[in-house]
C-alpha cells in the first residue's frame, strides 16, 4: 500500500514536466481554413426557416424587429445540393437609417468531414452589397477559431435567401 502510494506520488510529481516537450513547451501549430458553403434560408411557405419573433412590425423588416433562423446549410446553392448542416441565429435589425442588421450565428455541422464542430460568427450585415463578419470561436476541430466570412445573397425571391458564405480562419 505505501509502496503503491509513493509510485502515486511519483507520478503526480512527474505529471506537470511531462506535458512539456524536451525543448521545453509544446507550441501549437496555427492552422489556415478556407471553407465555402451556402445559406438557404426560406421565409415564407410551409418550410419555413427563418421567423420575426418580436418587434414593432411582425410581417415586414422595420427597426428593432427580431428574427430567429434554423437554415439549411448545403455544398451549392442549388436548394437540392447536398445537406451539411444548420445555421443557427438570430438577426436584429438594428440601424434606424436602413435595413442593416446586428447578426449572431452558430453554423452546426452534421455531416462530412466537420459533422460535430461548430463555428460562431457575429457581426453586422449592410443593407446591400458584401457582408464581412467576425469569426469569434468554435468548438470540436474549430476549437480556438478566428477569422473573418465573407457572404453575398446569390439568390433572393419573395421565398428564399440563398447566400454564400466564405469562412478563413485561423484555428489549431
Ligand atoms: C417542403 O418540404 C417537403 C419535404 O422536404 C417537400 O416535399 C416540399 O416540396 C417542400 N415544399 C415547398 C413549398 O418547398
Ligand atoms: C455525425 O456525428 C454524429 C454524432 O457524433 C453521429 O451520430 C452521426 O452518425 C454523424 N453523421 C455522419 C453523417 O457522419
Ligand atoms: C434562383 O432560384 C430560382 C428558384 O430555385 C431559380 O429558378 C433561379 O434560376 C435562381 N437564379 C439564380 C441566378 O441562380
Amino acid at each position: 500500500m505505501a509502496m503503491l502510494d509513493s509510485l502515486y506520488l511519483i507520478c503526480l510529481l512527474l505529471l506537470p514536466f511531462s506535458s512539456a516537450s524536451a525543448g521545453g513547451i509544446r507550441k501549437l501549430e496555427e492552422k489556415q481554413t478556407h471553407i465555402k458553403f451556402y445559406f438557404h434560408e426560406i421565409i415564407s411557405g410551409p418550410n419555413e426557416t427563418s421567423f420575426i419573433v418580436a418587434g414593432p412590425d411582425l410581417t415586414s423588416h422595420v427597426f428593432g424587429d427580431i428574427v430567429i433562423f434554423d437554415n439549411a446549410l448545403r455544398e451549392g446553392p442549388d436548394p437540392s445540393s447536398k445537406l451539411i448542416g444548420r445555421a443557427q441565429g438570430t438577426s436584429i435589425l438594428a440601424s434606424q437609417s436602413d435595413s442593416s442588421i446586428l447578426s449572431a450565428i452558430n453554423f452546426v455541422f452534421t455531416q462530412g468531414r466537420y459533422n460535430g464542430s461548430t463555428i460562431t460568427i457575429f457581426g453586422r450585415v449592410p443593407a446591400s452589397g458584401t457582408a464581412e463578419r467576425t469569426v469569434i470561436g468554435g468548438s470540436g476541430l474549430f476549437r480556438m477559431a478566428r477569422g473573418y466570412t465573407i457572404s453575398n445573397v446569390v439568390n433572393a425571391s419573395s421565398d428564399s435567401y440563398i447566400i454564400e458564405f466564405n469562412f478563413h480562419l485561423l484555428h489549431y
